[in-house]
């Protein structure tokens, strides 16, 4: 077969059961163990027979090119229709050499390095066998509860469509090279929605809710061209996402326009009978295929009944063809079909991991996902100083964050060896203190000597890696086990001390933030994490991240985010003293630290906040600008952010939304005047009709250094 295979011929060739055979997924075990005979545990659970496997179409998580090469070649051998498998995989912040977690990389706001991980990514997994990459996930998240927002970037809808853009760029390129992958935007739809934050738990938006705020970033990342998208495990409407024509025809196939392949998530077709909507197998079958899904990943209700049910009259035969036929062309867009080996090579993965330019891309994306959060003076630290290294994340091998499983621990380079490097092991100390979970205090005492001894301490704390990613949810999200215990024993010791966190979720540490003189948000900074975090403490690069995820002040105000509505009785500077306000009474409404927040070792100083005109008609554009200058004395680089607030609407509007951002580096001293230009289309939303459009009438410009701290000029649309 060659490139020109014409699909619609070749789905004329093919069987009935060897087309619903291309709707199934299985895992790469199913191929591995096929030699020895019968199969046995978990895989002879899926009910699925030994022959049904050599017409399946496609294949998750290979372990390397040889062993996808192996699978290829006897799968060919084996398979009537001799259709080549396709190979998916979850490669969500690189393969080898690891990113920060996506959560990290939003928190650069320099979509560069989304497409710099794609692009890193898809070559070290292209070369390993993959042509599929379950990536982008583009679910808003709102409640930090939920393990799986370090994999999200963030709360903000437009921050999310543009990063979810650059992903696919990154991963896909035009596909024409053997160094891209075809990208999978998922969860669709609104799986960061679940109640209480609580994994696979149920969501339920108003219609109003999912088109604003939720449904932009899976459209625009399929503008962008992305080739797949996934399913989501929750309900919406009532309804599993994996069962929902609304989600699937009305939105995706009829407003979205896509055209590619959908998949369901692992085990989510079956689960519709778990949630109760369809009865038995066969009724799941029914309902997936006709909602409109088109592979069914790792439950076998499709191969095991859709022929009876074609053959009942039960589901339309075409149905199936039109899911076979955008199978086909994603083989044939990805060259499959004149190389089933497409881009495969084991020896040039093995150079291309944990190359020097593959760890460099790594380490810049890491230093600019910092977030310093708090600097009473500490950092950045001098080289001549004795450090304390104290924490169980201080020597600690687990930097890279949950859905990794292609990178090598063994070859992380931790912290405290970091910091060996970088300033000789005379200088450096180092106690464990306590343990990630657990609530032995026996350690505190030998932390509190070593702190002692030192003129600076490092507390390096926070959560493992299964903390957060799937089936990661944690009801309290302060530190886990004694470490705040242990922090409260070494800050009592009045040393200049940094905390250094490593999470994969924003975390509660309100009280922590009230005595530590100095905190860095690290999240899990990847491959070359420790070397990026000692450039920053040493102030050899000057921390530059923004928060994409607000932090809130207690676990009970979640979610609390930055683009809420005002409500009818605001809490304001007159109304403070009031009972009768939207507050609550022990806590304030304000989350601990905000979107877009985040400090540098400069200041920067905005000025003459104006517009070009105070007035614009829907043909109009008017330019907001503003002076931003370094008035500190070191370079830094700084994201100017843009918001907007529609004063009077149809319905309710956000306080403020995010339409723009602007990353600039000033040296000392310099400025710079930052523009940003406000067209109609950015006032559109959904009115009281869930109409896309503009409501004439005024508006609030605003710019500043978070969402919170911002300037404000007011123009109207005639
Ligand atoms: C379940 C996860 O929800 C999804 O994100 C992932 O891509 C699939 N498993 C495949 O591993």
């Amino acid at each position: 077969m060659n490139k020109e295979v014409d699909i619609n011929e070749l789905l004329k060739e093919l069987s009935l059961s060897e087309k619903i055979g291309q709707l199934q997924q299985l895992a790469s075990q199913f191929y591995i163990k096929d030699s020895e005979g019968e199969l046995t545990g978990p895989l002879k659970d899926l009910g699925i027979s030994e022959e049904k496997i050599w017409v399946s179409g496609s294949v998750l998580g290979v372990k390397d090119a040889e062993e996808a090469r192996r699978i290829q070649d006897k799968y060919l051998d084996r398979s009537s229709t001799k259709i080549p498998l396709l190979f998916m995989a979850d490669i969500i912040h690189g393969y080898r050499t690891i990113f920060p977690i996506p959560l990290a990389i939003g928190c650069t706001w320099n979509l560069n390095n989304a497409e710099l991980c794609g692009q890193v990514s898809a070559k070290e997994a292209a070369l390993s066998g993959v042509h599929v990459t379950f990536s982008p996930m583009v679910d808003l998240v709102r409640d930090p509860r939920w393990g799986r927002v370090m994999e999200s970037t963030g709360e903000d809808t437009y921050l999310n469509s543009v990063f979810g853009k650059a992903f696919v760029k990154g991963y896909q390129g035009d596909l024409s090279s053997n160094y891209n992958i075809a990208s999978c935007v998922k969860h669709f739809a609104a799986y960061g929605a679940v109640e209480a934050g609580r994994e696979y738990n149920t969501v339920d938006l108003s219609d109003r809710q999912l088109k604003e705020y939720y449904l932009p970033s899976y459209e625009s990342s399929i503008d962008e061209g992305a080739k797949m998208v996934m399913t989501s495990f929750n309900t919406i409407h009532g309804v599993p996402a994996s069962g929902s024509k609304y989600l699937m025809r009305d939105i995706l196939r009829d407003n979205f326009q896509f055209d590619g392949v959908v998949i369901s998530d692992w085990g989510a077709v079956g689960e519709l009978q778990v949630h109760g909507v369809a009865a038995d197998d066969e009724e799941v079958a029914e309902t997936a295929i006709s909602a409109g899904v088109d592979v069914e990943m790792m439950t076998s209700c499709y191969i095991n009944n859709l022929e009876n049910l074609v053959k009942e009259g039960r589901v339309q035969e075409e149905l199936i063809d039109e899911a076979v036929l955008r199978i086909l062309q994603l083989k044939k867009d990805l060259g499959l079909f004149s190389d089933p080996y497409r881009g495969m090579d084991g020896n040039k993965a093995k150079q291309m991991f944990m190359c020097n330019e593959h760890k460099e891309a790594v380490r810049k994306v890491a230093r600019e996902s910092i977030v310093l959060l708090k600097n009473d003076n500490v950092l950045p630290l001098s080289k001549d100083k004795k450090v304390a290294v104290i924490g169980p994340k201080g020597d600690s091998t687990d930097l890279l964050g949950g859905w990794s499983w292609q990178g090598r621990k063994e070859k992380i380079t931790t912290l405290k060896e970091n910091l060996i490097n970088e300033i000789g092991n005379n200088l450096i100390s180092y106690a464990e203190g306590c343990d990630i979970n657990g609530h032995d205090e026996s350690g505190f005492e030998e932390a509190v000597n070593v702190a002692k001894e030192a003129d600076v301490v490092i507390l390096a704390l926070g959560e493992s890696s299964e903390m957060s990613g799937e089936g990661g949810s944690r009801a309290y999200i302060g530190l886990p086990g004694v470490q705040e215990r242990l922090a409260e024993e070494i800050l009592r010791l009045n040393k200049p001390t940094v905390v250094l966190l490593f999470s994969g979720r924003p975390l509660e540490i309100t009280n922590l933030s009230k005595k530590a003189p100095a905190i860095i948000e690290a999240w899990f900074p990847g491959t070359e994490g420790g070397s990026a975090i000692t450039e920053v403490l040493y102030g050899d690069f000057n921390p530059s991240g923004r928060l994409t995820m607000s932090f809130p002040y207690a676990t009970g105000q979640i979610p609390v985010y930055y683009n809420c509505y005002n409500t009818g009785r605001p809490k304001t500077a007159n109304t403070a003293e009031t009972r009768y306000v939207s507050q609550f009474i022990d806590i304030p409404n304000e989350p601990l630290y905000p979107f877009g927040y985040g400090l540098s070792y400069t200041q920067f100083q905005y000025k003459d906040f104006t517009l070009s005109s105070n007035k614009m008609t829907k043909d109009d554009k008017i330019t907001a600008s503003v002076t931003v200058k370094n008035i500190g004395d070191r370079k830094g680089t700084e994201t100017v952010q843009f918001y907007i607030r529609d004063l009077v609407g149809s319905t309710v509007r956000p306080v403020k939304e995010l339409k723009g951002f602007k990353r600039i580096e000033l040296e000392p001293q310099e400025e710079l005047k930052v523009e940003f230009v406000i067209t109609e289309e950015m006032l559109r939303y959904y009115n009281i009709d869930c109409e896309l459009v503009s409501e004439l009438g005024d508006f609030h410009a605003m710019v500043g250094c978070n969402s919170a701290d911002t300037y404000t000029e007011k123009f109207t649309l005639l």
